[in-house]
């Protein structure tokens, strides 16, 4: 008989990117912990698609908030975390001349300090088991930069690195550790692109169309229930606009 799977958590799951790979974690027959923010609503119908899942509400651009996701899990659930996904993110597009202070802690507090803070707690529980995935959701504005991204794409690339330095890390305890850096996928984070970056954007995918949510959230059910062999490494999933 196969052994139960525990918990994964997916940050944003409330999102487009975030409530596929939770479908499809669920699917895979983890217990899946759906985080979100404000995507209450959003939240609680997927989770009543997925059956033995549950809801985690945090913002986790603050150190409260983060704490109480661990907190909880802890309580609630006896720290059973198999699978984190550290997928909650924005874009605050802006060219270099005009981005704000304000915007760069934003993004990177909620891009970035996330992502290595939430590993950071929640890899202890893993640990303990001796076996666990951390699948980090970058992008391919990390690896490729992109014109009025240069914050995002900092947040993104030091998220990629982040893998790399926590995979040698965890490796000695079973746990793996990957990003996954998705390339224009449709979600509320492309809807409000302006025409005309969309149309560039268009232009430099080889297979001449947006993907799907789901096209990352394979990859991301890969990483967490097969690739025993992968770690510390990068997958793009990007319809061949780069390719590492
Ligand atoms: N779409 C793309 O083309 C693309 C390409 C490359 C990489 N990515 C990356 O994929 C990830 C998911 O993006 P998406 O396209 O699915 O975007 P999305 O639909 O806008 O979802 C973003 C998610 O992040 C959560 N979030 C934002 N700020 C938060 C905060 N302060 N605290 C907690 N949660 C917060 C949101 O939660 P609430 O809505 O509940 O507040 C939402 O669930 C991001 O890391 C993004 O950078 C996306």
């Amino acid at each position: 008989m196969s052994e139960e799977k525990g918990i994964a958590l997916v940050t944003g799951g409330s999102g487009g990117i975030g409530a596929a790979c939770c479908r499809a974690l669920g699917e895979s027959g983890f217990k899946v912990a759906i985080h979100y923010n404000r995507g209450k609503e959003l939240a609680e119908k997927l989770s009543s698609e997925i059956p033995g899942s549950f809801l985690i509400q945090a913002d986790i651009s603050t150190v409260e908030g983060m704490d109480s996701i661990y907190d909880l899990l802890k309580k609630e659930h006896g720290g059973n975390i198999e699978v984190l996904v550290n997928n909650a993110g924005v874009a605050l597009d802006n060219p270099i001349f005009n981005a704000t202070l304000d915007e760069f802690q934003k993004t990177m507090d909620i891009n970035l300090r996330s992502t290595w803070y939430l590993t950071k707690r929640l890899v202890r529980f893993m640990i303990r088991r001796r076996k666990g995935r951390v699948i980090n959701i970058s992008s391919v504005v990390g690896s490729a930069g992109n014109a009025a991204q240069s914050v995002y794409g900092m947040s993104k690339a030091a998220i990629n690195n982040f893998t790399k330095s926590a995979s040698k890390e965890f490796a000695q305890y079973g746990i793996l550790v990957n990003s996954v850096a998705p390339g224009f996928i449709k979600t509320s984070m492309t809807e409000t692109i302006p025409e005309e970056f969309a149309e560039i954007f268009m232009k430099a995918i080889p297979l001449e169309r947006m993907g799907n949510p789901e096209e990352v959230a394979e990859m991301v059910q890969f990483l967490a229930t097969k690739g025993s062999y992968c770690t510390g490494a990068v997958f793009h999933v990007n319809g061949g606009m780069y390719g590492g």
